[in-house]
């Protein structure tokens, strides 16, 4: 099976899975980094790791729509199977939504649906509510929306910073995405009625 995984930061969830990978916990190949920003961290993680990048700028074209294009034309060339967003803060548009639909994950730092956005964990935090943490859903037409298929919980405590929060949901995040990855390489997500089924016999990490 062959991912893409979608980045436009930092990188640390690719990092997280480039290692999964190579530990043999997740069996598939990383086939390519898609990036719409030539600062971002998660470059230089591919270079390191070896894994084919594909610059896609928006401001190199002239609609959102060729933008796009030219991002199936790259998912088309290198046979991808799975796409993996970590952290990429584009829309994608409904045709490659459409085009991929039920292999498309997505991480959001809370719990959804509650503070959806680029800035879920600061939202939760500045919000005041005692729980947030962390969701892997599939991807459909709306976003930050669709079928879930992990969540897990973090406690905000009195003594915390949203610099102690980020840290705690990055932690679980780095977990979370490669263990969703795996249980969708063995087959073992099913979606029903709108709801992500995991194969009973499953321990999850
Ligand atoms: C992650 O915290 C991810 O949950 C978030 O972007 C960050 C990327 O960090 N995604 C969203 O907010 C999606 N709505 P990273 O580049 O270090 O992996």
């Amino acid at each position: 099976m062959n991912i893409a995984v979608f980045a436009s930061g930092r990188g640390t969830n690719f990092a997280a899975i480039i290692r999964a990978v190579k530990k043999g916990k997740i069996k598939a190949s990383l086939a390519l980094l898609v990036c719409d920003n030539p600062k971002a961290g998660a470059i230089s993680r591919a270079k390191r790791a070896d894994i084919k990048v594909a610059l896609v700028k928006r401001e190199d074209f002239s609609s959102k729509n060729d933008f796009q294009a030219k991002i199936l034309q790259h998912l088309a060339e290198n046979n991808i199977d799975l796409i993996v967003l970590a952290g990429f803060m584009r829309i994608l548009s409904p045709e490659l939504v459409q085009k991929y639909q039920g292999r498309i994950l997505n991480i959001h730092p809370a719990l959804l649906p509650s503070f959806k956005g680029a800035q879920g964990i600061k939202d939760a935090f500045d919000y005041g509510v005692k729980v947030t943490g962390v969701t892997m859903h599939f991807v459909d037409e709306k976003t930050d929306h669709g079928p879930i298929i992990l969540q897990e919980a973090v406690n905000i405590e009195e003594d915390d910073t949203l610099e102690s929060l980020e840290a705690k949901i990055h932690k679980l995040e780095h977990r979370l995405y490669p263990e969703a990855i795996r249980l969708y390489t063995e087959g073992k997500l099913k979606i029903i009625d709108r709801k992500v089924r995991i194969s009973p016999l499953e321990k999850i990490l």
